[in-house]
């Protein structure tokens, strides 16, 4: 069976002590276990290595229909390109992330905002946008460091509606979050996270079989 090929997005500005960093390192192994599949990883770095922010050419083209957009600006384009490339040719996506104020860390929106593409990976249609992406199984490893994402709030998620709708906007549904927060309120965040990884693998053995079947049909 071909690997399953996983676009990886690191998004933390951290190196060795990243939370989400280490969320995915427990979390993406253990995953590519119970599909059964060698996994092959395309990796970005956008928090070490952030992408060069869209240019005046890119938000030019956005009002153009896709083809003359292309003409006039295909060279400013192509960082949109690759990005774009990358993502269509992954069975699998995983964004490993933290929380910065609320929501997407600034390079992880900067990524979207290259990847979302009027006439490229969705289209303008009367009753909205729709994707022009394949679904495939999306994984979002996140971790904050105060209590998000429980009830009652005691901060405001912009984090899982907008990162759900900006990517179903592209055509990618099959979104899965899994979250370790509250970790500003202990001294070994690391080891809570490793935790709460455990626990997120408890609590969803069917996973697996979803997955296994989006990939399946996608390879
Ligand atoms: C610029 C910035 C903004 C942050 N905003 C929030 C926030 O709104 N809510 C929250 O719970 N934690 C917030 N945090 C804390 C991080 O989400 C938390 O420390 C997380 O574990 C960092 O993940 P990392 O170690 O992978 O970078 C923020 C951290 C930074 C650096």
């Amino acid at each position: 069976m071909n690997s399953l090929k996983v676009l990886l997005l690191d998004c933390s500005p951290r190196r060795d002590n990243s939370t989400s960093r280490h969320f995915t390192r427990h979390l993406l192994p253990a995953m590519a276990e119970r599909l059964g599949r060698d996994i092959q990883i395309t990796r970005r770095d956008l928090g070490t290595q952030p992408l060069p922010p869209i240019t005046e050419s890119h938000a030019e083209s956005l009002v153009l229909p896709g083809d003359v957009a292309k003409e006039r600006f295909g060279e400013a384009l192509a960082v949109s390109d690759e990005l774009i490339r990358e993502l269509d040719q992954a069975d699998m996506l995983w964004i490993s992330t933290p929380v910065h104020n609320f929501t997407v860390p600034a390079v992880l929106k900067n990524w979207i905002d290259h990847v979302v593409r009027i006439d490229v990976t969705f289209a303008a249609g009367p009753n909205g946008k729709v994707g022009l992406l394949r679904d495939r199984p999306t994984f979002v490893a996140v971790t904050a460091g105060g209590a998000m994402f429980r009830e009652p709030a005691y901060q405001p998620d912009f984090f899982r509606p907008y990162l759900s709708a900006v990517l179903g906007v592209i055509g990618l549904k099959d979104v899965t979050f899994m979250h370790a927060a509250g970790l500003v309120s202990t001294d070994e965040p690391l080891a809570l996270v490793e935790a709460k990884a455990g626990q997120w693998l408890r609590d969803n053995p069917q996973r697996h079989a979803s997955s296994e079947s989006n990939a399946s049909s996608i390879a």
